[in-house]
């Protein structure tokens, strides 16, 4: 496609409150580098983004800009997100510069993610207007009642835990947020574009990509960080 202008949200203006630590999880150290430069770093690598917006609390802008610095060159903004991941995206979209034409959205929280699964959904949001990162569930999945019964096997096969970056061109996310009025039931990007008769392709995906949430999520991502370190020499 022609004249495409891809731009990543980065969102990282969370509190980390199910970590339960001192500082923020976008201030968390993963092998020696915070979890938000491991995060940044890896689309700013990515010759398929043009530009990079980051979204962090009020308190932590001043630490973003300096932490990030080395990626200024792509980096557009780093603006003040809200009390909602819906909010801190919203907030996102509104500093994107004019003539963007695709955005990826990502937590800053999952710093895992690589140039292919990137590369892999912004391509498919080219192709499909809207495209998101999967990964296959290896457990069985039951529906269960309100008492806590199971009630039902769900065909595993035709299952995916979505994760992002999820991608959308600038004309659909822009109407998905509109129609999303305050958010209030929003969990993620994908659930927006879908209530707005919007097909998302789903990247499947086994490459881990967690997200980072509790202390035994960081020290799995210190693990897997090592292994991949590791393979590459
Ligand atoms: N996020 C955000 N603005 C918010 C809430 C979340 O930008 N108001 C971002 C987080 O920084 C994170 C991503 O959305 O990168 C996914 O959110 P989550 O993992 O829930 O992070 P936190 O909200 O920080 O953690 P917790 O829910 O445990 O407080
Ligand atoms: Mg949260």
């Amino acid at each position: 496609m022609e004249n495409k202008k891809v731009y990543a949200i980065i969102l990282a203006a969370g509190t980390g409150s199910r970590m339960g630590a001192d500082i923020t999880k976008q201030k968390m150290l993963l092998c020696g580098r915070s979890v938000i430069s491991r995060t940044v770093g890896t689309f700013y690598e990515c010759d398929c983004i043009d530009g990079i917006v980051v979204v962090g609390r009020r308190d932590e802008l001043e630490f973003l800009k300096n932490e990030l610095s080395s990626y200024a060159g792509k980096i557009h903004a780093v603006v003040a997100g809200g009390s909602t991941r819906f909010e801190s995206a919203k907030a996102g979209f509104g500093a994107l510069p004019d003539g963007v034409t695709h955005i990826a959205i990502h937590d800053g929280a999952r710093p895992l993610v690589t140039e292919g699964i990137i590369k892999a959904v912004v391509n498919a949001a080219e192709i499909h207007g809207a495209a998101t990162d999967a990964t296959p569930i290896y457990d069985t999945v039951k529906r269960v009642d309100n008492n806590g019964f199971i009630r039902e096997t769900l065909d595993r096969s035709t299952l995916l835990g979505a994760r992002t970056p999820q991608a959308f061109s600038y004309e659909i996310y822009a109407k998905a947020l509109e129609s999303a009025g305050d958010g209030a039931d929003v969990t993620d990007d994908n659930m927006m574009a879908e209530a707005v008769g919007v097909s998302v392709y789903a990247v499947a995906s086994d490459i881990p990509n967690p997200k980072i949430t509790t202390m035994s999520d960081l020290k799995y991502a210190d693990f897997l960080l090592k292994e991949r370190e590791k393979a590459d020499v």
